[in-house]
């Protein structure tokens, strides 16, 4: 009896790790701008090297076209990110209550952060 418990507590623990190292695998990779001058010199943050992706890995699995969170706010390009301005600054880099169940790196705020004060450019 007391055998089988263990073996049953076993199981749920290796589900429970599968379950979610799974789901958060991409989420937890690290989005940074892909400049062409890597290491050195000046760069610029954009929406095609940085935010595109950012966005897409980080939120476009709840806001992204037809998916859970998208009657909210749905992400479907540039456009949707510069006329949701201010309530994306407002959840992402204020409140910090966006991404659900997941974070942003230091480093991706900061280049979010940067981008926004650029005035978001493409
Ligand atoms: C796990 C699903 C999930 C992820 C990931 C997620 N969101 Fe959300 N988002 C929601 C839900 C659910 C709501 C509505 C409930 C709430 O505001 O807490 C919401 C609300 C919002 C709103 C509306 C806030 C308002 O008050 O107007 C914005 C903007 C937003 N999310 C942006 C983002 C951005 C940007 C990311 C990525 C950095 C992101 N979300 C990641 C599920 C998600």
């Amino acid at each position: 009896m007391k055998k089988n418990q263990r073996l049953i507590y076993v199981a749920l623990v290796i589900v429970y790790i599968l379950l979610s190292s799974s789901c958060s695998k991409r989420q937890a990779d690290e989005i940074v701008p892909q400049t062409s001058n890597p290491g050195g010199g000046t760069s610029t943050v954009t929406y095609t090297n940085f935010t595109q992706a950012l966005i897409q890995t980080k939120c476009a699995g709840c806001h992204g076209t037809g998916r859970s969170a998208a009657s909210i706010w749905t992400f479907n390009g540039l456009a949707s990110i510069t006329s949701n301005e201010t309530r994306i600054k407002r959840v992402v880099l204020e409140t910090k209550s966006m991404p659900i169940g997941g974070s942003l790196t230091a480093a991706e705020l900061a280049s979010l952060k940067e981008w926004f004060d650029n005035k978001m450019p493409n």
